[in-house]
């Protein structure tokens, strides 16, 4: 996600844009945004941002083969599903997992659309979510930095992988190199999804590092958005070894 990185006076902006919502700001905000979010999210296009390519290949980057258990973490009104159970098959299974019920109504609308009997739904906070002892596969879309908790979650990830399977992060970041106008242009763009100047200390694609052995890293979009694959569990890291 956006960031700024500056000391100083706060300007208005960032006294508006500073503070990273609340969970029950985000419910409020995605219940507004639900019925629109695919058209709206579909408007990036209009500046170059190539959202489907990302989309899929983050998806082809977890490895999935028939009959596997894909879990996507925010996954929001299931723009990923259709890469997701194509990767998997009929035979495999995905869970889409998520806070703000008017955003699982969409995805359920999506389901039932489909046809999809293999696609499942559970309302809840990632950081409260327990993986499924079988799985081999977890995505997050634009999702996990707005979750103050997510290293906790890249770790429950890293320990139900730790038989096998892939970590993807698909999300934004702030180049190093980019002066303020352009940080503060990001945030102003992304606002209406809830982002704001302070996720800048949420680093989940460093935080993998700590809990998979091997983390690559691809940038788009300027180096404002990064695919980060992380795969093989750091055994220093594992539960019960500390
Ligand atoms: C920008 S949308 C992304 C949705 C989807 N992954 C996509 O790529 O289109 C962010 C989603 O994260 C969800 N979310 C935010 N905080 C969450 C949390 N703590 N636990 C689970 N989901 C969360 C929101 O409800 C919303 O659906």
């Amino acid at each position: 996600m956006w960031a700024y990185g500056h000391a100083g006076t706060l300007s208005l902006f960032e006294k508006r844009y500073a503070v990273a919502l609340t969970k029950a700001q985000i419910i409020d905000l995605y219940r507004v945004r639900a019925a629109w979010y695919d058209f709206s999210a579909n408007l990036y296009y209009l500046i170059g941002f190539r959202e489907a390519r990302y989309r899929k290949e983050a998806v082809a980057a977890l490895g999935l083969k028939t009959g596997d258990t894909v879990v996507e973490i925010g996954c929001g009104t299931g723009l990923n599903f259709g890469y997701l159970r194509a990767a998997v098959g009929g035979a495999g299974k995905v869970v889409g997992v998520d806070l703000t019920d008017a955003m699982l109504a969409q995805a359920g609308q999506r389901i039932a659309r489909e046809g999809w009997s293999n696609v499942m739904l559970v309302q809840r906070d990632a950081a409260a979510y327990e993986f499924p002892a079988e799985v081999q596969g977890v995505l997050s879309t634009f999702a996990l930095t707005l979750v103050p908790e997510y290293e906790r979650v890249v770790e429950n990830a890293a320990d139900a992988l730790a038989m096998g399977g892939r970590l993807v992060i698909l999300d934004f970041r702030q180049p190093e190199n980019w002066p303020l106008w352009l940080v503060r242009l990001g945030v102003f763009v992304t606002r209406p999804f809830g982002v704001s100047l302070d996720l800048t200390d949420r680093k989940p694609w460093l935080v993998m590092q700590k809990h998979f052995s091997r983390v690559t890293t691809t940038l788009h979009f300027g180096g404002s958005v990064y695919i980060a694959v992380g795969e093989g569990r750091e055994p220093g890291n594992k539960r019960g070894r500390r």
